[in-house]
C-alpha cells in the first residue's frame, strides 16, 4: 500500500504564524507538525510515501525530512501543489506516484495517539472501493459530519451549520484507483476547493465506502484552539503509540 500525505494549502486559519513559513513546519509540542503524520503512516507499515506540498517554505521540507532516515525510510517522494485547490486537488497530483496500487491518504495537520494498522489491514482485505476513519468530537461542525442511520453511513456533510452527528470524518483515508478517476467528476465547493467529501460521497453512492472508528485521541491542528490541544496532547500522553 502506498501513502500520501497533503501538506499544501497556505494555512490562513494560522496567520500571522503562517505568513512566512508552512503551517506543516509549526512545531507541535518538540517536533514539526509533519512528523507525526509520516510517522503515523511509517507504523502502520507504509514505507512508500509521498509527501505533497506547496506555499510558503516548500522547499524547507525537503532541507528537514530529506530521504525520511530519520523514520528509517530509505527514500521519499515530493510533489508542489501550486495554489490552494483543495484536499482532493492535491490528491490528484500523487495519480502517477501512486500508480494503481491502494492508497492511505492522510492531511498533513492530523495527529493521532494510536495506531491505524488495523484498518490498514482491514482495508487492504477489502477488494475495492474506500474506507474512512470516523471520531466522535465536540465540534462537528469544522468538519465533515457523518449522517448515520444506526451503523449504516448515509451521506458525509461537509462543515454543515447544524451537524446531523457528533461523528466526523478524520482525515485519514484509503482509496482504490478509482480515486483518481472520481477526482476529475469533481466542482470546486462554494469556497473554490476540491472537497475530499465530495470523493467519500462517490464512493459512498457506488456502496463502496466503509467506515471504522478511529482508536485514542485525534485531533487537527489547523486552528489556534486546535493547535494549542494538540501540543497538549502529544506533551501529556504521546502520539502515535504504537
Ligand atoms: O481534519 C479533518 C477534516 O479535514 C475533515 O473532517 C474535512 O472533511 C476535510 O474537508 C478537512 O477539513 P479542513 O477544512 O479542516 O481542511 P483544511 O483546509 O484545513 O486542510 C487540511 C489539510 O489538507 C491541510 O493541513 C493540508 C491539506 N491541504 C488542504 C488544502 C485546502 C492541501 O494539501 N491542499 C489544499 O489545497
Amino acid at each position: 500500500m502506498k501513502g500520501v500525505i497533503l501538506a499544501g494549502g497556505l494555512g490562513t486559519r494560522l496567520h500571522p504564524l503562517t505568513k512566512v513559513t508552512n503551517k506543516h513546519l509549526l512545531p507541535v509540542y518538540d517536533k514539526p507538525m509533519i512528523y507525526y503524520p509520516i510517522q503515523a503512516l511509517v507504523n502502520a507499515g507504509i514505507r512508500d510515501i509521498m509527501l505533497v506540498t506547496g506555499g510558503n517554505s516548500a522547499g524547507d521540507f525537503l532541507r528537514l525530512l530529506g530521504n525520511g532516515k530519520e523514520f528509517g525510510l530509505s527514500h521519499l517522494s515530493y510533489a508542489y501543489q501550486e495554489g490552494e485547490g483543495g484536499i482532493a486537488a492535491a490528491l490528484s497530483l500523487t495519480e502517477h506516484f501512486v500508480n494503481r496500487e491502494p492508497v492511505c491518504v492522510i492531511l498533513g495537520d492530523n495527529i493521532i495517539e494510536r495506531n491505524i494498522i488495523a484498518a490498514a489491514r482491514a482495508y487492504a482485505k477489502q477488494e475495492s472501493g474506500a474506507k474512512v476513519l470516523l471520531k466522535e468530537v465536540k465540534d462537528p461542525q469544522r468538519f465533515g459530519v457523518a449522517v448515520l442511520d444506526g451503523d449504516r453511513l448515509v451521506r458525509i456533510e461537509e462543515k454543515p451549520k447544524e451537524p446531523k452527528s457528533p461523528y466526523i470524518t478524520t482525515g485519514i483515508y484509503f482509496y482504490d484507483y478509482e480515486v483518481f478517476d472520481i477526482i476529475r467528476t469533481l466542482k470546486p465547493s462554494a469556497r473554490g476547493e476540491l472537497e475530499i467529501t465530495d470523493v467519500n460521497n462517490a464512493y459512498l453512492e457506488r456502496g463502496r465506502l466503509t467506515w471504522d472508528l478511529l482508536d485514542g485521541w485525534w485531533t487537527d491542528a489547523g486552528t489556534f484552539e486546535s493547535l494549542r490541544l494538540a501540543n497538549a496532547l502529544v506533551a501529556e500522553t504521546g502520539a502515535n503509540k504504537v
